[in-house]
């Protein structure tokens, strides 16, 4: 049976907790090492499920990975085969990362195509139009993305809606091209950034990060470097849930609150009172929550990844409140198995109306995707009586050690195998 995690609910969560780095920064990253022969390094990788699925995918791409006493190595001397399978693609989504940097380094590539997932249907039309444009030539052939270029070149690029991979696939494809390239639209979530920040480091020459235009001027090559990736604000937006949902008195620390800013003053709609510091936020829990809506929206707007976390708070809170997801159009997995708790929320398309209730009740709950299962362990902590989590491996992509984490807060949360 897989893993799953029961929660003794109602205990108040105390002390401070050590933010670690963004699983949606280290993925890029990993695949940024195959841009040069040498190696990257990165000081304070995540020690998740998908970043060990991004190492396996560069190992039978011809690299080596070496995850050591926090550091992750990534080395790939030479693209010995340029196919990313199914079986890895279908597992981890942004596997289609290694697609940009394969065609630039290596001049092909073949990629399995993602199909949909929990959350949406997910396509990569994007990816392929854009590499299109640096002059890749493009074809799909049994469920396969192929393509090819001599040298890339440098192009102007208007992405027709904002995408977070996407923009990273083509900044790194557009890093080795030739001549200059524009993304217009590009998506400015910290994440695009520390990669951004990243490539410079190897000698790439990348311009606005962090804006919606970037301008890459191409290298011949590239070499390796040491990168400290950036801290995970979703996780860290995650434990300050954490300290709210339970009326606690937590302080999260080693995050940029600014990457956090449109949750920030949500909670503080909501009531949670926040105190922001440099590189922490010290949460206190409301009595009760108060009603508030949300829209979630590309950086800097409300992360969707936030959307199951802060709705579940919002299902305590007093009062009705409505949720608009606009990224994903099946991002409320959430919704029925917080039902089993005591939750009064309706979905209609897009749209989530949450009728807040005192309390949660305990309850045998099941992951349906990472950030779903973040909000039932939420939920869990906050309830009334024992919740279990099943299938944890959702969770365990993306949050490193969480039950340790929230444990050594006070919660009462224990792995079963
Ligand atoms: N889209 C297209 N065509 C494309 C690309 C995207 O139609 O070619 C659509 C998507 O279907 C979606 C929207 O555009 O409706 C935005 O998708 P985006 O491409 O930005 O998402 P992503 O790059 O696949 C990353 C994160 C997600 C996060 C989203 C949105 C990584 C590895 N993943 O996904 O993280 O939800 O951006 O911020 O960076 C998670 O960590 O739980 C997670 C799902």
């Amino acid at each position: 049976m897989p893993a799953r995690l029961e929660i003794e609910g109602g205990v108040p969560l105390r002390g401070s907790v050590r933010v670690s780095a963004a699983k949606n920064a280290a993925l890029p990253a990993l695949a940024a090492a195959l841009l040069t022969p040498e190696p990257v390094v990165l000081t304070n990788a995540p020690a998740l499920a998908d970043v060990r699925t991004m190492a396996k995918l560069l190992e039978t791409l011809g690299g080596t990975v070496v995850h050591e006493g926090g550091e992750l190595r990534a080395r790939v001397p030479r693209v010995t085969n340029d196919l990313a399978p199914y079986e890895l693609v279908s597992t981890m989504r942004a596997s289609v990362l290694v697609l940009g940097p394969l065609v630039a380094r290596h001049g092909s590539a073949r990629v399995a195509l993602p199909g949909g997932c929990a959350i949406g249907v997910r396509p990569i039309d994007q990816h392929l139009k854009g590499l299109a444009r640096l002059g890749a030539e493009v074809t799909i052939e049994n469920g396969y993305v192929i393509a090819r270029a001599s040298r890339l070149k440098g192009a102007r690029i208007a992405t027709d809606l904002v995408t977070v991979t996407g923009t990273e696939n083509l900044m790194m494809a557009a890093a080795l091209a030739e001549g200059t390239t524009v993304i217009e639209n590009a998506a400015c979530e910290p994440e695009v950034s520390d990669l951004a920040a990243l490539l410079n480091r190897m000698g790439a020459r990348i311009h606005g990060a962090g804006t919606a235009r970037l301008e890459i001027q191409g290298v011949a090559e590239l070499a390796g470097a040491t990168h400290r990736i950036v801290a995970d604000r979703i996780e860290a937006g995650t434990l300050i849930v954490a300290g709210a949902i339970t009326r606690g008195d937590v302080t999260v620390t080693d995050l940029v609150p600014d990457h956090l800013a449109s949750v920030l003053s949500k909670l503080e709609e909501i009531g949670v009172a926040l105190e922001v510091g440099p590189t922490s936020v010290r949460v206190r829990g409301p009595e009760r929550p108060r009603a508030a809506d949300v829209t979630t929206s590309p950086f800097p707007g409300f992360p969707t990844d936030m959307q199951a976390q802060v709705m579940t708070l919002l299902g305590l809170a007093d009062g009705q409140s409505r949720v608009t997801e606009t990224i994903f159009e099946n991002r409320f997995m959430h919704v029925a198995e917080l039902a089993r708790m005591g939750a009064r929320i309706a979905t209609d398309g897009s749209i989530a109306v949450i009728r807040g209730v005192p309390a949660y009740q305990g309850a045998p709950v099941m992951a349906s995707d990472l950030r779903a299962s973040a909000a039932l362990v939420l939920a869990g902590l906050a309830a009334h009586g024992q919740t279990v989590v099943s299938r944890v491996y959702h969770l365990d992509r993306g949050y490193e050690r969480l039950e340790a984490k929230l444990g050594a807060l006070g919660a009462r949360i224990t792995r079963r195998p």
